[in-house]
């Protein structure tokens, strides 16, 4: 670099965190999977029993899905070669977004490529200088993405909070627009949202409400369409988005809402009009997914089965785990480096599942995130609790100050040695938002 000039691959040259963790042999991101079968994965020629998936219905590797794949695949070929507003649109996008708007009751719906740009699509389209997003804080980066990149102002309240809502809509000018947007269940903690006691608020004060199902449907509701309708309230919730890449097993997302508003958001919504369609494969295996999970509700019937047998297991086996109404299980750890050895431990056993760490989590309340399918087997399971609880305790996490409470004893959290200066100004910016 020319001197007195700033590089700006300067941070990637000084960014060592993720060395660091791979000299300790405790690296757990990346791993390369070679081969999948049903619940289990291979990586480095050993099966590992997944935990880690969010194939919630165990649809991923469904033959009836992997052949209409394949039928989509002949019929229109590789990829669409070009956004939907252009020459991407084919029928089978149609179908998909007729199919749900049917399956989620609402009166239209279009299909983004990823559930990823519907948040940050929908948000930054909708939203104005003078409007307000009301953001729960535990919301997904996608929604907190589409915040940045909406001219709005974001409100964040306290997690799943309904009077920190009530107060922060309290203090806004009526004239302003507003958008309440929360997780129907919320990705690291697996807990369910107070959605009755959300809506009640945001109707007081005049404010749309938008619901993010990606970890609801196929989970909640009669059907599986989500929280939505697992609390009755889909005609009071006015946006609902989704995503294929979890309980239907491949990628894409959905919005879903009055047709004026689909409409609009068609004809605005950058991350929607300038990229590239949903691959036909993709769509295909979708429609193929969304169809059997509404023929075989035993999957969703095994799927709670599943999820309570190991929120009580867990639990028996003294892990805290949090407030998760979900098949999301995520077990507290505290330190951060306890939780990367957590990790491999279970790795090296033959579990696949990862850690959560700041800023995915509170700082010093390091998470091993796991969650279970429908078609996990009883004997898999057993193996799980057994392990988790075994390493649990040679590694003293019950000891330790996330379990005790006490601050002087075990670690804190704050044991990790590497460098922090990127978690530090990532604290302070989280402080400048709420400060506003
Ligand atoms: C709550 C939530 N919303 C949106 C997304 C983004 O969806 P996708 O991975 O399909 O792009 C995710 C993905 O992890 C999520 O957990």
């Amino acid at each position: 670099m020319k001197d007195g000039h700033k590089d700006v691959f300067k941070k990637c040259a000084d960014f060592t965190e993720a060395q660091n963790v791979k000299d300790m042999g405790l690296y757990p991101y990346f791993r390369s999977i070679e081969g999948i079968y049903e619940n289990q994965v291979v990586v480095g020629g050993r099966r590992k029993i997944m935990i880690g998936s969010n194939n919630y219905l165990g649809l991923a590797h469904d033959e009836r899905v992997l052949e209409a794949s394949q039928a989509a695949v002949r019929k229109y070929g590789a990829g669409c070669t070009g956004s939907r507003f252009l020459n991407g649109t084919m029928k089978i996008h149609e179908q998909l977004e007729e199919e749900i708007a049917t399956f989620t009751q609402k009166e239209a719906c279009i299909v983004f490529s990823t559930g990823f740009f519907v948040n940050q699509g929908v948000l930054a389209t909708l939203l104005e200088g003078d409007d307000y997003i009301l953001c729960d804080r535990e919301n997904h980066a996608s929604i907190l993405d589409g915040c940045r990149f909406s001219a709005a102002k974001t409100v964040p309240f306290a997690h799943n909070n309904p009077e920190a809502l009530r107060r922060r809509l309290s203090r806004l000018p009526a004239e302003g627009g507003k958008l309440v947007i929360v997780d129907g269940v919320f990705s690291m903690s697996g807990d369910l949202v107070d959605l009755p006691a959300m809506n009640k608020v945001a109707k007081e004060f005049g404010a749309r409400i938008y619901v993010d199902e990606a970890h609801s449907l196929g989970v909640f509701g009669p059907k599986g369409e989500g929280v939505v309708h697992h609390f009755g309230l889909n005609d009071e919730t006015d946006l609902v988005m989704g995503t294929f890449s979890k309980s239907l097993g491949s990628m894409g997302g959905y919005i879903a809402g009055p047709k004026y508003v689909v409409e609009y958001l068609k004809h605005k919504a950058r991350c929607f009009m300038f990229t590239a369609a949903l691959a036909p494969a993709v769509a295909g295996g979708v429609l193929r997914a969304l169809q059997i999970m509404q023929e075989e509700p035993e999957r969703m019937a095994n799927l709670w089965k599943n999820a309570k047998k190991m929120q009580e297991g867990f639990k028996a086996h003294g892990f805290k785990i949090g407030t998760t109404a979900s098949p999301i299980i995520p077990l507290l750890i505290g330190s951060e480096m306890k939780a990367f050895v957590f990790s491999q431990k279970l790795f090296e056993a033959g579990i696949f599942t990862t850690p959560a760490v700041f800023p995915a989590v509170r700082y010093g309340e390091a998470i091993v995130r796991t969650s279970y399918m429908a078609t996990h087997t009883d004997e898999e399971l057993d193996y799980v609790l057994d392990t988790c609880g075994r390493i649990g305790k040679e590694l003293g996490i019950f000891d330790d100050a996330a379990y005790t409470g006490d601050k002087r004893k075990g670690s804190s959290g704050y044991d990790f040695t590497v460098p922090n200066e990127s978690r530090d100004a990532a604290v302070r910016e989280d402080a400048g938002v709420l400060a506003q």
